[in-house]
């Protein structure tokens, strides 16, 4: 499959989102609605990426293969997505001023979002082959920066979640999901071994 799918798709889930949000939330919750939403996304695509040699595992066809392939891209918009939501909160709740961040009384949580931010920075600017060649091991190392991040994430936003990650049900969804991942994963390294 052409490279220029994986962008279109993510054209596509960009425009689709804001456009649903804007049609389904109500006009006084479109700000929060458009946070949330875009967070909640970026936090399903880590899954997902996390998921997606398992998927080529257990259903080996030419779309789990393409996805896996395009692993990189899907990070690289999993961060713009997260970029999205960060610089949504930023403008609309805190006014660009960054010292309202730090004397929130949900700083601590916040700051535990910045930081998975700054660990995703990261693994997207070295998402490139001259960063591969250049870190050699270090490069894998870096990357499972993914497994810190996605624990601050869920610390951050079962904490601070104003739509999705209020409902007591969806957190556990999310939660057995993630663990299954983990499971399999820790099986599948235990087996190859
Ligand atoms: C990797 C980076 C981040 C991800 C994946 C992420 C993800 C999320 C998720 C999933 C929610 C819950 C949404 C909901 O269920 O309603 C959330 C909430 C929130 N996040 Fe983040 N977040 C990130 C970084 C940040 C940063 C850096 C800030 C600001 C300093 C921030 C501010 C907020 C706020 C204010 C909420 C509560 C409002 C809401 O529910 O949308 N996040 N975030």
């Amino acid at each position: 499959m052409k490279k220029i799918y994986i962008h279109a798709a993510f054209f596509i889930l960009f425009i689709l989102t804001y456009f649903l949000v804007k049609i389904l939330s109500p006009q006084e919750r479109l700000i929060t609605s458009l946070v949330s939403t875009f967070g909640f996304i970026s936090l399903i695509l880590i899954i997902i990426i996390l998921s997606l040699p398992l998927f080529v595992k257990y259903k080996n066809t030419s779309l789990t293969r393409y996805l896996l392939s395009e692993r990189r891209w899907i990070g690289i918009y999993t961060f713009i997505f997260a970029l999205i939501h960060f610089s949504l909160v930023f403008y609309f709740f805190f006014g660009l001023d960054i010292n309202k961040i730090l004397n929130n009384k949900n700083r601590l949580y916040l700051s535990l979002g910045g930081i998975a931010l700054l660990f995703l920075f990261l693994m997207t600017i070295t998402s490139n082959n001259y960063a591969v060649r250049k870190l050699g091991k270090n490069w894998k190392r870096l990357h499972y920066l993914i497994y810190p991040a996605l624990v601050l994430i869920l610390i951050h936003s079962f904490n601070i979640g104003l739509i999705y990650m209020k409902n007591f049900w969806l957190k556990i969804i999310v939660l057995i999901m993630i663990l299954i991942i983990i499971l399999l994963k820790f099986y599948k390294s235990k087996k190859s071994k």
